[in-house]
């Protein structure tokens, strides 16, 4: 496509005058892209099925001339008072059953047909407006989906969804008392049209009713994006269709809706104020780029990246120097085909006036605009080339939206989270300069000399199978505590001790558990003693090596990790979560096993990925951090950007390339 860099425009936000100046500093700046009017429902049509495209068009049009193309954004996210003020019941309903009221955004509920009938009127007209205009390129459908529909919607219309949802999939109201296990609390059903959405109860939830609940809400989002999605695609055939996405959060099953796009994009606020301060490390946004790509398994776009001091009521850190270029090129070292800058200039009114971009308030070039000038005129060169190219890991780390749902409805220890424990897998790897693929479980894995399967809880026949072949064939796996507990219905699995069939694979059987409440523990690996946290699974071999050993509790002396060798692979179960140093340690022994490359040794700031084309590596070396570093490459590399090899300057990027032979 050609294009890298862009910015998000809300030209609606200020004086028309003031459009050509803004769109002669972005092309000196290298924008080649604009997202814009994803929020501007009232003012594309202020009155039922009066539209108002002019400004709208005049803005691509004007923008164009600068060589800059647009993508345009339904606006659903935010349905203007008047659409509220004839149809009140498109606004959602909380678990207390309160209704959610205009004011904010998303204030819709996303299966009622009134309001689908709104969104087609307004989409249609939109999308046959904008088909044939020169200036747009493609299509972002609603805002961030999931986002701020905290428990989604309690209202009729979804509860009548609900119970059909359930009937298509159960098909007989004894299937569903059975799956969902109600002879407990007397919660039988005698019909479908019983079952309500999840209101606050006096007191507990049932966990499989949850699980087909958090299900339900994704396949609503799916269905709801696909609404849109189809209208677009009947109307303007040539665009792309596009969403920002959200990293790892969970409202919906990502992969799902990824099927419906021609692309993902991904939004990032790493010095957000509700972050770990003063930003989130950069090995989280290095893993939130990695799930991204794996969406879809392709390139990507950013879609939103902060490119200011973030903040609504209360304000996040100011952005160093260098620092956003170092997040700009860290996502395109994981795969950003494109980077688009969160927002274009601060803007004075609503609710995110605190939310800087490249201009501040007074719309004159500073500082952020001179470093992102650069940026772009830095690297423009060189994105074309990279384009489709993809990182080509070999180690790879399991991620399911089901599980992770599994854990939102019962973490089991209190601050247990699916994702901070795929992460603390991650981080290990990330500092050891390996680069990582995130996968379905039911993925192809056989590319992969080794995969991490933490916390596989729900457990199917034909899951265990896949990763038995996988061990069978040679693949090297790591399984973990939680794992085989529960069938795909999110009961207690009963016929064997835990962890299931893949206790043959691990050569062990887990009869007893304990969890750390509020306490840590101990485990002896080689002659040195850790800490761990959380859980011990109290294991017994069957086969296995022990390779670690409690320290602590009544099971002291039993063992915590384990080895076994399967067919021509290799099993390793760690029955607990390793605290840091224990998870270096022993990712260290696994990759090394494993015969995993390194790409370099440096400092836990600086980062190293590589993307690969048909005949090209490009490897991307980044320091994140305000100080100079040096770092040390395993493989020789040509430098085509950057002052000098093995130093850094503080938040410099460099960028090299070597053929492949
Ligand atoms: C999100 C949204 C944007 C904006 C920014 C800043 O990522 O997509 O519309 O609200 O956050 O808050
Ligand atoms: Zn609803």
């Amino acid at each position: 496509m050609g294009i890298h860099f862009g910015v998000d425009y809300y030209p609606e936000h200020w004086p028309r005058e003031r459009w050509e100046t803004d769109a002669k500093l972005m092309q000196e700046m290298g924008v080649q892209v604009v997202r814009m009017a994803e929020f501007s429902w009232f003012k594309m049509e202020p009155a039922e099925g009066e539209f108002h495209f002019e400004w709208l068009e005049e803005a691509v049009a004007l923008l164009d001339k600068y060589g800059i193309k647009s993508i345009l954004g339904t606006p659903t996210a935010a349905p203007p008072a008047w659409i509220i003020e004839k149809n009140p019941e498109i606004q959602p309903i909380d678990r207390q059953g309160r209704r959610r009221h205009f004011g904010g955004r998303h204030h819709d509920c996303q299966s009622n047909q009134t309001y689908r009938a709104h969104i087609k009127r307004f989409v249609t007209a939109m999308s046959q407006k904008f088909a044939d205009n020169p200036g747009v390129i493609g299509w972002q459908i609603d805002n961030e989906l999931g986002n701020s529909h905290g428990d989604l919607c309690m209202c009729d219309s979804c509860k009548a969804r609900f119970q059909k949802w359930l009937e298509e999939k159960y098909k007989t109201i004894e299937a569903l008392n059975d799956a969902w296990g109600t002879a407990f609390w007397s919660q039988g059903y005698n019909s479908f049209s019983q079952v309500s959405t999840p209101l606050i109860t006096a007191v507990g939830e049932n966990p499989s009713a949850m699980l087909d609940w958090k299900c339900f809400c994704s396949d609503l989002i799916v269905d709801f994006a696909k609404w849109q999605a189809d209208i677009i695609r009947e109307n303007c055939p040539k665009h792309f269709i596009t969403h920002n996405y959200m990293c790892f959060d969970n409202k919906v099953d990502y992969y799902d809706l990824g099927e419906l796009l021609d692309f993902v994009s991904n939004d990032i606020y790493p010095a957000g104020h509700w972050q770990k301060q003063p930003h989130q490390p950069e090995s989280e946004l290095a893993a939130s780029h990695d799930v991204i790509r794996g969406y879809k398994k392709k390139p990507f776009w950013m879609m939103e990246q902060q490119s200011g001091m973030a903040g609504w009521e209360i304000m996040g850190r100011a952005l160093e120097p260098g620092q956003m270029s170092a997040w700009a090129m860290q996502s395109v070292a994981h795969g950003a085909d494109a980077v688009v800058f969160f927002r274009w200039r601060t803007c004075a009114m609503g609710t995110e006036q605190y939310w800087h971009g490249i201009l501040g308030h007074s719309g004159n070039p500073g500082r952020i605009y001179r470093e992102a000038k650069q940026l772009t005129h830095t690297f423009a060169k060189y994105m074309d080339e990279f384009e489709g190219s993809m990182p080509n890991p070999e180690v790879a780390i399991v991620h399911n939206f089901r599980q992770n749902y599994a854990f939102d409805i019962q973490p089991n220890h209190p601050e247990l989270r699916y994702v901070e424990q795929l992460y603390k897998y991650y981080k290990a790897l990330y500092e050891k300069k390996i680069p990582v693929d995130f996968v379905q479980d039911m993925d192809d894995l056989s590319k992969y000399k080794l995969v991490i399967a933490p916390l596989q809880y729900l457990m199917t026949p034909r899951l265990e199978q896949h990763y038995m072949d996988y061990v069978e064939n040679g693949g090297h796996l790591v399984l973990t505590m939680r794992t085989g507990v529960k069938d795909a219905a999110n009961l207690c699995m009963t016929d064997r001790e835990l962890p299931g069939r893949l206790g043959e694979i691990c050569g062990i059987e887990v009869p007893e558990y304990d969890c750390l409440i509020e306490t840590t523990g101990g485990v002896l690996y080689g002659k040195k003693e850790y800490e761990i946290q959380k859980w011990c699974d109290i294991i017994e071999l069957k086969g296995a090596k022990q390779i670690a050993e409690y320290a602590t509790g009544f099971y002291k002396q039993s063992p915590a990790v384990t080895e076994n060798n399967y067919g021509n692979g290799i099993a390793w179960y760690v029955g607990t979560e390793p605290g840091e140093e224990l998870m270096e340690d022993l990712m260290s022994y696994f990759t090394q096993e494993s015969d995993i490359e390194t790409l370099g040794a440096a400092a836990d700031g600086v980062e190293m990925m590589t993307r690969e084309s048909e005949d090209k590596i490009w490897l991307f070396v980044i320091n994140h951090t305000n100080d100079e570093q040096v770092y040390h490459l395993h493989d020789r590399y040509t430098l085509l950007e950057g002052e000098k090899e093995e130093f850094l300057k503080p938040y410099e990027v460099q960028l090299f390339e070597k053929n492949k032979s």
